[in-house]
């Protein structure tokens, strides 16, 4: 799946904005789709970070920062017409600098677990930083959630967005190769928010990118995310040791706590006595995603195929994600305690969000068996990844 990815829009400063009457939509003037730029803030280090608002016809709104490509905000409306914020996040960037659980951002260069912090590539063993107990966890200390992205905005006739762009260079957190990531956010007029990813590198690599958005389809510290209603396309699952690292398995979900093949609220069997629930304190483990039969791996160009749909009853917020990619991780935001406050002082307790993450399989540097996540000079990474909203009755 190719998309146009060129950035129509160049030397703005303050404000686009146009109406749909004057692309041609035709009949009543709907509200106009726009992005616009404001500064938001320093890093630490003394780099300026800029946050962009893209709005579409329908008054969709996605707020996100040139820092780790973090979503702040998304506002979707509900069954009545009215909006809210749907993700966890902070008010400051200096929260996120602080200490933040990979809140809305851009994960790589390896999304999720690589065993011991360790892999061997064409014979050669590579290092990588423990930030996970005995593992290495979304590509390390300073991982891409954590570095200042060059941002271009673009506007096309039915959505707009923003082009990413990170150079890693050769060796960066112990990855071989400097790899070239882009990463573009598209907000179309169907209430689409879809993700292309980019990366070519000038040696073997790994790569497994992803985003990591907590999800609260009630709305942004509306309590639990228990309630939701879950549907998974996904035949198997990835089981783990008690470090969260795959054995190597792939495991049928039918008659576990993991099949999710009919629509079924997040809390309904989370609390059981299984052995998989414990290890990951509730649901934090990789889905294998139906794909009939297509793989998948690295500059393959896989098929975009329906991953899960999320249904919130009492909004009526319906959330569908789309993927190339192979698998899944659902995560229920178990390690979410109470000691972390967000947005409007909003306090993050017990799975106050949760986060379903596209990948390839976590540890896939020392599973052979998994479908490769190692890119090759001359190839292109690329994969899509599409989160459509909706309302049920
Ligand atoms: C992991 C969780 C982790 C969370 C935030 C998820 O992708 O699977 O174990 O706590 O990210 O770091």
């Amino acid at each position: 799946m190719q998309r146009t990815l060129a950035p129509k829009v160049s030397g703005w400063s303050v404000m686009l904005a146009w109406s749909a009457a004057c692309t041609g939509g035709g009949g009543a003037q709907r509200p106009a789709a726009s992005v616009a730029r404001e500064p938001f803030g320093t890093t630490d280090q003394g780099a300026a970070v800029n946050v962009y608002t893209l709005k579409n016809a329908h008054g969709m709104e996605v707020r996100a920062t040139s820092y780790g490509g973090i979503i702040l905000s998304l506002k979707v409306p509900d069954r009545n017409g009215r909006f809210d914020d749907v993700v966890l996040g902070y008010d400051s960037l200096s929260d996120y600098q602080r200490a933040s659980p990979y809140f809305g951002a851009i994960i790589g260069r390896y999304g999720n677990r690589i065993a011991g912090g360790r892999f061997t590539l064409d014979g050669r063993t590579y290092t990588l930083a423990r930030n996970n107990g005995p593992n290495h966890l979304h590509g390390g200390l300073k991982g891409f959630d954590k570095v200042v992205w060059d941002v271009a905005p673009f506007e096309h006739p039915d959505s707009v967005g923003l082009v990413f762009r990170y150079r890693s260079p050769d060796g960066e957190e112990g990855y071989p190769g400097t790899l070239q990531a882009t990463v573009t956010y598209t907000l179309t007029d169907r209430n689409e928010l879809i993700f292309d990813y980019l990366g070519t590198t000038d040696r073997a690599t790994p790569v497994n990118l992803t985003q990591h958005s907590y999800f609260n389809l009630a709305g942004d510290g509306k309590g639990d995310i228990l309630g939701h209603v879950v549907t998974l396309n996904a035949d198997h699952f990835t089981p783990v040791d008690s470090t969260l690292i795959p054995t190597g398995e792939i495991r049928a979900v039918a008659g576990t706590p993991f099949d999710f093949r009919t629509p079924t609220a997040i809390g309904a069997r989370i609390a059981q006595d299984d052995e998989q629930l414990r290890y990951g304190r509730g649901y934090d483990h990789n889905f294998v995603l139906n794909k009939g039969g297509t793989g998948g791996s690295p500059g393959e160009g896989a098929a975009l195929t329906l991953a899960a749909r999320v249904y919130e009853p009492s909004t009526g917020r319906v959330m569908e994600i789309y993927t190339t990619e192979p698998g899944m991780q659902f995560y229920t935001g178990n390690f979410l305690d109470g000691t972390l406050r967000g947005k409007h002082g909003v306090v993050y307790r017990h799975r106050y969000g949760f986060a379903m993450e596209t990948q390839h399989f976590p540890d896939t540097p020392n599973k052979p068996d998994f479908p490769s996540t190692t890119l090759h000079p001359g190839e292109q990474y690329r994969s899509q990844t599409i989160y459509k909203f909706a309302v049920q009755p």
